[in-house]
């Protein structure tokens, strides 16, 4: 296991984000949607990408990754089951249900299990496709679902927090292949879906409402192979608006979709930063003062993502005044907290809210990453923080963000990874 030493550093410079690994991760699965070729261009090296790898290898993908490009070609090994010693590190693997009932009308998944961050329930997954005519059941930790043929149906997706990502990835990927015509009610808007929605329409799909909370799919019989680039990370992207903004840093974020981070940089306008968007879609983020406080709500997109949460909140934790941040996605979602109080901030949890009294300073210490976005939160905390802070188990954050060490160091960060 890899920890990370960090120390307080001043940065500048420009830097490049990486392909989004959530969009990537079921488009990887849609995949099994055809026996055609998919070039799938602006991968992140990672290990979640890693793991969708080994699990499509299993269902009889045969797949090249070079150069942030992935070539999958279909082998002649049908198999429907994604075993648990692959899907049980990564929630995203479950997005292999919808294609695999689509194609090979039978699937056994793995249920990713719980989750540091909190409940992550399957019952949408299970209702959606249970309405595309699914026999559906959960058996010995795996979800095992038959069809004698998937059936278009008007499906209603919300839960208590609103939409689902990964859900509506899964019924949008099955209802491609499936006899008639489907409507998805209350569908995620994320980008990541919209960028699903696109490659599938690549593949010969025909979806109409990307984007948006509706929408209208016709079944095909089938879809081909295509060539197709993923969009850029939002998370990375917003990942380096906090570092800029917490360790008082002029940073530039090259190749992101500033169209896809609105709330963020609607947040970093109001705890006092600059932010200027070239004409080639550069974002400058140039704090200028001590950072105010600001309350933050986390929502489903356009909202602010859940998974900014942890790493604006290490930003607050040094704002003039209190801040309080809502967490609407998962309310238990607060790891950090503990750790970020252990460097010498103040925050206080009440339930889904947390309160931020902002501090002068934070001081190193030696903390532990429990998740992949706190341990981001971690590292931005490290950064600002006066002397040394060890980081314990990083090996979180390489299941999210590509090289990040390297991207920092070139910005000029202090930080050095060691075996622990
Ligand atoms: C995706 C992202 C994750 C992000 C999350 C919310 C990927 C690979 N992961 O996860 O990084 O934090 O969106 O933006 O893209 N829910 C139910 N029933 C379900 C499914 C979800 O009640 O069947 C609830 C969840 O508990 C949560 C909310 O819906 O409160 C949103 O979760 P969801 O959008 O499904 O998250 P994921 O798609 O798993």
């Amino acid at each position: 296991m890899d920890k990370f030493i960090v120390h307080q550093s001043k940065l500048s410079g420009s830097i490049e984000v990486s392909g989004s690994k959530n969009a990537a991760l079921p488009i990887m699965a849609a995949t099994i949607l055809t026996d055609g070729d998919c070039i799938i261009h602006n991968i992140p090296d990672l290990m979640d990408i890693r793991t969708m790898m080994g699990i499509l290898e299993v269902l009889g993908k045969k797949i090249t990754f070079k150069k942030s490009t992935l070539v999958i070609k279909a082998k002649r090994n049908k198999s429907f089951v994604a075993p648990y010693n692959l899907v049980r590190t990564m929630r995203a693997s479950f997005c292999c249900l919808g294609p695999l009932l689509a194609k090979r009308k039978k699937a056994k998944v793995a249920l990713p299990g719980g989750c540091i961050i909190g409940p992550r329930p399957v019952d949408l997954h299970m209702k959606g496709l249970g309405e595309l005519g699914t026999d559906i059941v959960i058996e010995n930790g795996y979800c095992r679902a038959k069809t004698k043929g998937l059936k278009g149906a008007h499906i209603y997706l919300g839960s208590a927090f609103g939409s689902s990502v990964l859900a509506t990835a899964n019924i949008l990927m099955a209802a491609v292949l499936a006899r008639g015509e489907t409507i998805i009610e209350y569908a995620a808007c994320e980008p990541e879906i919209e960028c699903l929605a696109l490659f599938l329409k690549e593949m010969g799909a025909d979806i109409v409402g990307e984007g948006t909370p509706m929408l209208r799919i016709r079944g095909r019989e089938q879809i081909g192979g295509c060539e197709f680039k993923i969009i850029p990370d939002r998370i990375e992207a917003g990942t380096f608006i906090a570092v800029s903004l917490a360790t008082k840093s002029t940073i530039q974020i090259r190749g992101a979709n500033p169209y896809h981070l609105t709330s963020a940089l609607e947040v970093a306008k109001k705890v006092g930063a600059k932010v200027i968007i070239d004409r080639n879609l550069a974002i400058t983020i140039k704090p200028e003062r001590r950072l105010s406080p600001v309350n933050i709500t986390t929502l489903a997109y356009p909202g602010f993502p859940t998974d900014l949460q942890a790493q604006f909140m290490a930003c607050l934790c040094l704002a003039k005044g209190i801040s309080l941040v809502t967490e609407k996605i998962y309310p238990e979602r607060f790891m950090h907290i503990a750790e970020l109080n252990r460097m010498g901030a103040s925050i206080q949890r009440n339930g889904p809210y947390a309160i931020i009294e902002g501090k002068e300073k934070l001081h190193g210490a030696e903390i532990m990453a429990s998740d992949l976005r706190a341990s981001a939160a971690l590292v931005i905390a490290g950064l600002a923080a006066e002397g040394k802070t060890e980081i314990l188990r990083v090996y979180h954050i390489d299941r999210g963000y590509d090289k990040i060490e390297y991207k920092l160091k070139k910005l000029g960060a202090k930080i050095e990874r060691r075996k622990q």
